[in-house]
Order: structure tokens, then sequence, then C-alpha cells
């Protein structure tokens, strides 16, 4: 398969996109650390669905907005697998509030949440990396909003903005040992940072018409291009992020 003998670890991945990739690494034959925050009993769901398939994979809890929880992570990978090959930096959140209404506390979670995790994973993931030899794969899940801005939802666009420049810099930086450092911009996912526009029938309405390909994607859609980036067939692919929106971003340029 893909990725036998592939060792991955997915912040975030008991839910929504996280949830679907770590399913999808370990179906591709990757051993996967399912890191949660708070729900262990989504972890332990998307643990089971896993090992009924065949898969291998451990839950891990810890916070990724503290930098020594993810070196922990990171070591408890080692532990149970031997080395770590593809860290996904995926855990996410966002408070949709305008750059008005931002409190310092609202910002700083989602700056902590969305882009201190990133880096401090890149950082102790490319450590790793480069002490067990052979390179490796830093997967950044971002999001269209790295680029295209959304008002309302200022402090989740200045964190996927950073995290634009992590996957640019932390590539060119870290290409000598091997390691590539790729983003994924996804668009609108069914996912719970969307339930609420996907539980209002005229939001929703209005999202699917936004769209060229007339709907959002499943967390699925998103996952399947994380596995190939995770693989040794895109080992050219380093500094640059894949935009996987259904059309949306191009679709909203000339409005
Ligand atoms: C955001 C969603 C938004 C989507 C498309 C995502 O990154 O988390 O709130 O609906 O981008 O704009």
């Amino acid at each position: 398969m893909l990725l036998d003998h592939k060792v991955a670890l997915v912040t975030g991945g008991d839910s929504g996109i996280g949830h679907a990739i770590s399913i999808g690494l370990a179906a591709a034959g990757a051993a996967v650390t399912i890191n949660y925050h708070r729900d262990q009993a989504a972890a332990t769901a998307t643990l089971q669905q896993i090992l009924q398939a065949g898969g291998k994979a451990q839950i891990a809890q810890a916070d990724v907005a503290r930098p020594e929880e993810i070196q922990r992570l990171v070591e408890q990978t080692v532990r149970a697998y031997g080395r770590l090959d593809v860290m996904i930096n995926n855990a996410g959140l966002e408070t949709r509030t305008s750059v008005l209404e931002t409190t310092e506390q609202q910002f700083d979670l989602v700056l902590d949440v969305d882009l201190k995790s990133a880096f401090f994973g890149t950082q102790h993931a490319a450590k790793q990396m480069i002490a067990q030899g052979g390179g490796g794969r830093i997967i950044n899940i971002s999001s269209v909003h790295e680029d295209w801005p959304m008002p309302g939802n200022t402090a989740y666009c200045c964190a996927k903005g950073g995290m634009r420049m992590l996957t640019r810099t932390a590539g060119v930086e870290l290409a000598p040992h091997g390691i590539t450092v790729v983003g994924i911009g996804p668009g609108a996912v069914a996912t719970p940072i969307n339930a609420a526009t996907l539980a209002n029938p005229q939001e929703k309405d209005r999202l699917d018409a936004a769209i060229p390909l007339g709907r959002v994607a499943q967390p699925k859609e998103i996952a399947d291009l994380v596995i190939w980036l995770a693989s040794d067939q895109a080992s050219y692919v380093t500094s640059a992020t894949y935009f996987v929106d259904g059309g949306l971003m191009q679709a909203s340029v000339g409005l």
C-alpha cells in the first residue's frame, strides 16, 4: 500500500478533516497517532474504526497550543512505532469575529491553536525526522483563507496567512534534510467548524451557490490528497499550498 511502514501523527485527528485523515492514512498502511484535545469518545471511535478495518493506531491526548505537549506527542509516537515520517498539523478552530469585536483572548486562542501549534508541530517533527534520518513529510492543513479574506473571521485569516508563510519558509529551511513541507487549503467542508452554516438552509444554499462545483466538500475529499502528499510519490512537492475548494476562490475573483 501507498503508506506501508510509514508512521504518522495527526493533530486534532478525532474530528472533521482530521478524523478523515486519520482513517485515510491508516487505510493506506500507515501507523497513526490520533491526537485529541477534549473529546476522548470521538478519538476512541476513530481508533475503533481503524482497528476494525485492520489498521494500526493509538490515541493521544494533548493541547497542541502548548509546544511541550506537541513534543510529548512526538515522543509518544516514536515510543509506540519507532519513528515519525508524516506530521499532519491539522488542529484548528475559528471564532468568526471581526477586527472590531475580537477580544485579546479570542485572538490568542485562534493564533495558538491554528498557527503556534503548526509552528511547533513542524519544529518538533523536523527534529525527530532529522535525528532518525531519511527525510519526512510535514503537511499543514490550512484554508483558502490563507490567501482569501474572510470578513468577520479576521483572527482566523491572520493565523492561516501565517501558516502560508510557515509552509513556504520551513519548506525551504528543511529541504536540505529531505523534509518536505506542504500546505492544503480546503474551502468549505462538511465538518463541525461549518456546522452552524450547514444547519441553516438559507446559509447552506448561499454557500453551495458560491462554489463552482455546487456543494461543500466531504472530509474524505481533503484526506485523499493528504494521503498522496504523504507518500513517496509526492517527493518533489514542497513549500507550496494545494487548494481543494471546488473552485471557490477563483469564482470570487472579479465579483
Ligand atoms: C472556514 C469556514 C469557511 C470556509 C470557506 C474555512 O477555512 O473554516 O468557516 O466556510 O473556509 O470560506
